[in-house]
């Protein structure tokens, strides 16, 4: 076991963990931070989504050793108190959200998108959810919300 110091949504943990063990499992199984979703552990469908360092990257593909210094932010970090992040109520409005299983994923590569390209194009918001799989929506109705969210903070959509 290693000692490591992970800042996760502005707090410090410091954790014990396994050389071999990913991001995505310190995450739900040691932090309990279960809204960032395992769908595939290969990379492939983007429910583990988290922002490091300013980048969406798949959790269950980064070694939780390799995470330490760096800034991440789940799901859970986004909303204040019992007010929900305005992406998170844009996916609500939007009628972005059926099973939902994809969603924090979602919600975390827009998030990311939207720190960088407040005002992102169609085409844009589809290029960042390049590896966010949605078995439901049809994906319409997800870039109707980051449009809806872009317009909102302030964007010009
Ligand atoms: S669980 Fe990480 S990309 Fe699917
Ligand atoms: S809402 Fe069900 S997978 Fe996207």
């Amino acid at each position: 076991m290693k000692l490591v110091r992970l800042n996760i949504n502005d707090r410090e943990y410091e954790i014990s963990v396994k050389e071999n063990w990913t991001l995505l499992y310190i995450l739900r199984e040691v932090l309990d931070l279960t809204g960032t979703k395992c769908g595939c552990s290969t990379g492939d469908c983007g429910a583990c989504k988290v922002i490091v360092d300013g980048v969406a990257v798949d959790s269950c593909l980064i070694l939780a050793v390799k995470a330490e210094g760096k800034s991440i932010t789940t799901i859970e970090g986004l909303a204040k108190a019992t007010e929900l992040h305005p992406i998170q109520q844009a996916f609500i409005d939007s009628g972005a959200v059926q099973c939902g299983f994809c969603t924090p994923g979602m919600i975390i590569s827009a998030k990311a998108l939207l720190d960088k390209n407040p005002n992102p194009s169609r085409e844009e918001i589809s290029k960042a959810f390049g590896n966010n799989l949605c078995r439901c929506t049809g994906y319409v109705k997800i870039i109707d919300a980051v449009q809806l969210a872009s317009k909102r903070m302030g964007g010009e959509v």
